[in-house]
């Protein structure tokens, strides 16, 4: 079997990657040279635990490629895996069209059955009611003569690679037997996942609604975290692993409790980023409204989202005993084992702080050549965290980078200026208690 793969990023070349190691031959292609070149030459573009090895060690069986009609008509499937931007109104299709098209100009000399894969993450019905009609009408065919599904990725950034290996499940949603059997047979080298098969449609909308959930937890975890920072004594933390402690949550098991994986999301933080959550719940938001329904739980975890960025940064200033003047960042990358910057909190303090005047320097221990993208020469960058905070009078640690906690509080506290304040805005540090120079957020009594 052989796959294309239109789209070479965080999704198309971890998938690529992921079936050509179990045996599949996957043509990658993209439009961006450059990146095509970085494959080529072994180096993966992004940043991916355990992605430049599995590239090398699968080398013989992945081609890359620019050139989207001969890598289609040489495939039996061809996945979608190009960006879905929220658009500000509603999700932005343009890409998802503009490979239809590409798909249904190569398909129509082949006589061969082909399948469609959308992996993208697209709103409800846009592989039936978008992407089929495109391919059918730019290729002439009929639907028994083209397969269409929509297989929805789950893979989490910084850990893709092994989510991809070991996947929990496998959604195929599926226009006809014939589809689910090809694509069975494409995901042959995951026998142990439990393989979910829908319609499209179904499809699309898990993918929607796992992603909501997630992002609902987390803005339910940090409006609790808000009235608890108004009660002497309480703290978020404890609440939750209360609530937690219910068997619904975490059931026991022969006298073992199993906690669960779900606890990391209702914690205290500084809001979702990232290139997934706040796109794919405003396109979700947008979806419902256009279609007369009142969301007003996905409208109200979104405004939760983006006023925490500001209870954050004003938890600094309002702790701050004079007149602060220069702020550090600790992590640009929306969250640990990846340089992803987009939607990235730590990017978004760093922003409200620039409006606001303030001398910013940031930290990061892979995304600072995207920051450095980024913000230019707007902000200072350190690649030595207590170089970073040494000058400050706030430091806001953004990212739960593992290595922030190989120093002490000690070290913190000896590095950074008398009287600054460092904002732990995930409950990162192991230390659970405040001190009059480091404040956790969703804690009483500041
Ligand atoms: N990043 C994630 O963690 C993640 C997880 C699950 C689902 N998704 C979804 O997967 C999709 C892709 O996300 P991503 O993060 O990989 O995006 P990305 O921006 O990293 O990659 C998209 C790639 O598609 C290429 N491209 C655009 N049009 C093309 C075309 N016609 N032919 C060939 N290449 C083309 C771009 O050059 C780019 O390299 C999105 O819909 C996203 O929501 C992402």
């Amino acid at each position: 079997m052989r796959i294309a793969i239109l789209g070479t990023g965080y999704v198309g070349l971890v998938t690529g990657v992921g079936l050509a190691n179990t045996g599949k031959k996957v043509i990658c292609v993209d439009k961006d040279e450059e990146k095509l070149n970085k494959i080529k030459n072994d180096i993966s573009p992004i940043y991916e635990p355990g992605l430049d090895e599995l590239l090398v060690a699968n080398k013989d069986r992945i081609e890359v490629t620019a050139n989207t009609l001969e890598a289609i008509k040489v495939s039996d499937v061809i996945i979608i895996a190009v960006g879905t931007p929220f658009n500000g109104d509603e999700i932005d299709l343009t890409f998802i069209k503009q490979a239809s098209k590409e798909i249904g100009k190569a398909i129509s000399e082949i006589p061969d059955f082909k399948v469609v894969v959308v992996k993208s993450t697209v709103v409800p019905e846009t592989t039936e009611k978008i992407v089929k009609p495109i391919v059918l009408e730019y290729s002439g065919k009929t639907e028994e003569e083209v397969g269409f599904a929509m297989n929805p990725e789950f893979l989490r950034e910084g850990n893709a690679v092994e989510d991809f290996l070991n996947p929990d499940r496998i959604v195929l949603g599926v226009s006809s037997k014939k589809v689910e059997l090809i694509l069975r047979e494409m995901y042959s080298g995951y026998p142990d996942s439990t393989i979910l098969v829908t319609n499209p449609t179904t499809a699309e909308t898990i993918k929607y609604t796992a992603n909501s959930l997630l992002a609902l937890t987390i803005s339910y975890s940090n409006e609790i975290a808000r009235i608890c920072e108004k009660l002497s004594g309480v703290d978020s933390e404890q609440v939750f692993e209360g609530v937690l402690l219910d068997k619904r949550f975490s059931p026991i098991e022969n006298g073992n409790r199993i906690k669960p994986q779900f606890s990391t999301y209702l914690r205290a933080g500084i809001g979702f980023g990232g290139s997934c959550f706040p796109k794919d719940v405003q396109a979700f938001h947008a979806f419902a409204k256009k279609n007369n329904v009142d969301s007003r739980l996905l409208g109200g975890l979104l405004e939760v989202n983006k006023t925490q960025l500001e209870h954050v940064f004003n938890l600094g200033l309002t702790n701050h005993p004079g007149n602060p003047k220069k702020i550090t960042i600790l992590g640009t990358a929306f969250k640990p084992n990846t340089d992803d910057i987009r939607e990235s909190p730590g990017i978004k303090l760093a922003e409200i702080a620039l409006k606001q005047n303030y001398e910013v320097t940031v930290h990061d221990y892979i995304a600072l050549e995207n920051t450095r993208s980024h913000f230019n020469d707007k902000v200072t960058y350190e690649a030595d965290p207590m170089e970073a905070i040494n000058d400050a009078d706030l430091v806001y640690v953004t990212t739960i980078w593992n290595d922030y906690l190989n120093y002490t509080d000690d070290e913190y506290f000896s590095n950074m200026k008398k009287g600054a304040i460092l904002i732990d805005t995930r409950s990162h540090f192991k230390s659970r208690e405040n001190r009059p120079w480091r404040i956790r957020i969703g804690v009483g009594s500041y």
